[in-house]
């Protein structure tokens, strides 16, 4: 299993013995602080002018990276595929896709990272291929052999009913006729992505072959794909229906599937563990119990994203019926989170990703959204236990996109959900309005560089159109003003690496603080010889708020001065303080 190693290669030094059992008795791992970022590559910079981001993009803005202070990059998937669900359907995973580059490309991007003591991480994309893949194309041709048995297949009911009424992420029922076949086959996701058979010892050694051989390359580790989905529960059967279609949400199937460990454990210890690389899972609705063999000391992954807070309000029935969110159910979800994992491992905290809106336009009400807002948000995330991701563009606070056709959409996902909206009722002028709110396209518009035309992402015609907003947020004009939510950014991480206060903010407790009070989201961060007080008023009007203690020093503050009275400050709008208490 974990090599018991506390010093690896990249790690630099770490605190005597005695320090470390004094804060917990946690196993010290290289990655543990260090920050994140993750690169959306179709969406990050074009360099050749075919409007679409590539791994040469990526080089060019290396420097800018480490600039903002990042470690880590996980880059979302540019192995080869057509590109039907933008990359996590994979047609070989040796090869690079043209549109973004060459193996020679990934070498140099691998090599370039590390001359910056910088990390590259992949993502693994295993639950399900391509219908493309070379193992599918040959599935297809015989399904009784070899192949047949990498994937779910089924024989056609005679009455015409399929195995089971599962439906797919992306809509419909999860089965697809076999092409030139009379079986069925299983895709979880859209009827490109075929789900692979991992009870099929043959398919886990195929993964585990190409995970070291990537890791052989020099890669820092892997982002892991759903693969909460890899193990089904079996024997097929139905579960109760809940929309009109007669179909059931696939999570009611895996709240059923059963030993998912066995699998997990066996691709940790063939794969990650002999080279200590660095894994994070896409996990949801894991058990409580299940927290310490995930990410435990010797868990099956380094880490695990919390979630908690993207799919609060979420609903079986589709976008349209989600709950939406307040301060007070945002300040929950995280709380919650942390309290569920405390000192057992470190989650992965991030405001968005690629499968997201932008945090900014979801956590803020849109008329408080505002430079200050956005600071505070960054810093309520990026003071949190745990590792922070920051997804392309969320340094320079890029908002959500407004959608005024479902012809701007390109995402598989969002063109069903608008289909579901309509379906259910809603008016057109609905139906965009709920997709702009949680299209995963906000995410995936062009990175915005500067105020040139199209945001200075390609000199072609982007794949995607660019948010409009560019002229006002790039990068350009945040780098030339040293009060810009970058340079904001850029001082939480150097906060956080700065050794005086490293050891609290990476590994100390965090204590919730006045939870009860309205609308002031606010913790502690402890270790025995110190106490941080992360303070912030999540709100327009000002709020008073008790102080625990005196102040030592003010270590982040949003506005350019603090209004305190005795035993108490008054808060601004969405002011948000990081305090070191004596
Ligand atoms: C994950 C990815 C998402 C993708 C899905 C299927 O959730 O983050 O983008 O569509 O898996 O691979
Ligand atoms: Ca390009």
């Amino acid at each position: 299993m974990f090599q018991n190693k506390r010093i690896k290669k990249g790690t630099k030094t770490w605190l005597p013995a005695k320090t470390i059992m004094e804060v917990n008795d946690m196993k010290r791992k290289w990655w543990h602080d260090k920050v994140a970022y993750q690169i959306y590559p179709k969406s990050c910079y074009d360099t050749n002018g075919d409007g679409i981001g590539d791994l040469r993009g990526v080089i060019s803005k290396l420097d800018y990276l480490k600039d903002l202070g990042i470690d880590i990059i996980w880059l979302s998937p540019i192995y080869k595929s057509p590109l039907a669900d933008q990359g996590y359907d994979i047609a070989d995973y040796y090869a690079i896709d043209p549109r973004f580059g060459t193996m020679e490309d990934m070498d140099r991007l691998i090599a370039e990272a590390k001359k910056r003591d910088m990390y590259i991480l992949m993502d693994l994309v295993v639950n399900h291929c391509s219908n493309e893949h070379e193992w599918f194309q040959r599935a297809c041709k015989d399904p009784s052999g070899k192949y047949g048995n990498f994937f779910y297949l089924e024989d056609k009911r005679q009455d015409g009913s399929l195995p089971t009424n599962w439906r797919s992420y992306f809509g419909g029922p999860v089965w697809e006729e076999l092409p030139g076949t009379d079986k069925l086959y299983l895709h979880s996701f859209h009827k490109k992505q075929p789900d692979l058979n991992w009870e099929n010892p043959e398919v886990r050694e195929e993964v585990y072959k190409n995970i070291n051989w990537w890791l052989e390359k020099g890669l820092g580790g892997f982002r892991i794909d759903a693969i909460i989905n890899i193990k089904k529960a079996l024997p097929l059967k139905n579960y109760p229906a809940d929309r009109a279609d007669g179909l059931s949400t696939i999570s009611n199937m895996l709240k059923d599937a059963k030993g998912i460990g066995a699998f997990l454990g066996e691709m940790q210890e063939r794969t990650f563990s002999k080279y200590d690389a660095f894994s994070v899972g896409e996990v949801f609705n894991e058990k409580p119990e299940e927290i310490p063999a995930f990410i435990g000391d010797n868990g099956y992954f380094s880490t695990m994203f919390d979630f908690e807070e993207t799919i609060f309000g979420s609903s079986d029935k589709g976008w349209y019926d989600a709950k939406p969110m307040t301060p007070e159910d945002y300040k929950a979800c995280i709380f919650h989170a942390q309290k569920k994992v405390g000192d057992t491992g470190f989650l992965s905290n991030i405001i968005e990703n690629h499968d997201e809106p932008r945090g900014v336009s979801r956590y803020i009400p849109k008329e408080d959204l505002s430079l200050e807002s956005k600071k505070m948000l960054a810093a309520l995330s990026l003071m949190l236990r745990g590792l922070p991701f920051i997804y392309q563009g969320q340094e320079i606070g890029m908002e959500n996109k407004v959608f005024h056709s479902i012809d701007e959409v390109n995402d598989i996902s969002t063109l069903d959900e608008y289909k579901v909206a309509l379906k259910a009722g809603c008016s057109v002028d609905e139906a965009l309005s709920v997709i702009s709110r949680f299209s995963r396209d906000n995410a995936r518009t062009p990175m915005q560089w500067s105020n040139t035309p199209h945001a200075g992402f390609t000199t072609g015609e982007p794949w995607l159109k660019e948010n409009e907003n560019y002229t006002t947020i790039n990068v350009e004009d945040e780098l030339a003003d040293p009060n810009s939510l970058f340079h904001f950014y850029q001082k939480l991480i150097a906060l956080r690496k700065n050794p005086k206060y490293k050891e609290t903010i990476v590994y100390g407790k965090l204590i919730p603080y006045l939870q009860e009070q309205k609308n002031l989201m606010a913790y502690y961060r402890k270790t025995e010889n110190q106490t941080l007080l992360v303070l912030a008023n999540y709100q327009k009007p000002e709020q008073k708020v008790f102080l625990p203690g005196k102040v030592k020093e003010i270590l982040i503050n949003n506005y350019p001065d603090i209004v305190w009275e005795e035993n108490s400050v008054i808060l601004k709008n969405y002011q948000v303080l990081v305090l070191e208490l004596l």
